[in-house]
């Protein structure tokens, strides 16, 4: 498995900004989603491309665009839907597939709660979103989901990850081609299952805990 570590001042900036306690929703949502478009440049670096034809005010010339089938956005809900329009922004011909999945805080093990993906995702890329990688398990899961329909090309985003998350993950995905773009990887996993330092529960942040 690839695995890409942001190493920009400007995501470095907005994660810290981030990581406050006194972030707000308002704000902690806004950068969730800038975030997302700065990471979502590395992550879409190997995105399918056809060649065409441009017509210029001036000539005739070569271009690209997006290739079919077009790439498939999942974000895993709640914490991942705010990511998701800072992806689409910068590939708005994508497609959007849905993963619901929550961790139980005792267990730490996932539960998933809905689904609404293609049934046949062979050929496809698909890009998973969701801000927390901790245990990795949410995360595995909702890539099993597009493993069992045939994905065999996977970019995850995360805005935070830990190395225990990353081995958990590297572990499911052996050597099939998966890349998972990080904005940072922090210390370790608290006794509780959070990221240690990490930004606290990123579903509440971004929505509150009425969910
Ligand atoms: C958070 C986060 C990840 C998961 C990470 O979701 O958004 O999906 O925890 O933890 P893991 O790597 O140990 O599985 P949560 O279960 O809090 O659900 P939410 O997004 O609905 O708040
Ligand atoms: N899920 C979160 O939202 N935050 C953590 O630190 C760990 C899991």
């Amino acid at each position: 498995m690839r695995v890409h570590i942001a190493d920009h001042p400007l995501v470095t900036h907005k994660l810290s900004v981030l990581r406050d306690k006194a972030t707000p929703s308002p704000v902690f949502r806004q950068l969730t989603e800038e975030l997302m478009t700065l990471l979502a440049y590395e992550a879409t670096r190997g995105v399918r491309v056809a060649d065409c034809e441009v017509e210029t005010p001036v000539t005739t010339t070569r271009g690209v665009k997006i290739a079919d089938p077009k790439p498939l956005v999942v974000p895993i809900l709640r914490a991942g839907l705010g990511m998701l329009e800072g992806m689409t922004k910068l590939v708005p011909t994508a497609e959007v597939g849905f993963v619901g999945i929550v961790r139980n805080e005792e267990t730490l093990k996932p539960t998933t709660y809905a689904e609404r993906l293609p049934d046949n995702l062979a050929g496809r890329q698909c890009f998973v979103l969701d801000p927390m990688l901790a245990t990795g398990g949410s995360l595995a899961a909702a890539i099993k989901f597009l493993f069992d329909r045939g994905a065999d090309d996977v970019t995850a985003v995360c805005l935070l990850g830990t190395p225990e998350g990353v081995q958990a993950i590297d572990a499911l995905v052996g050597d099939r081609d998966v890349s998972l773009v990080l904005g940072a990887m922090d210390e370790r996993l608290n006794e509780k299952g959070y990221i240690v330092p990490g930004l606290g529960d990123a579903g509440d942040r971004l929505y509150g805990t009425a969910g």
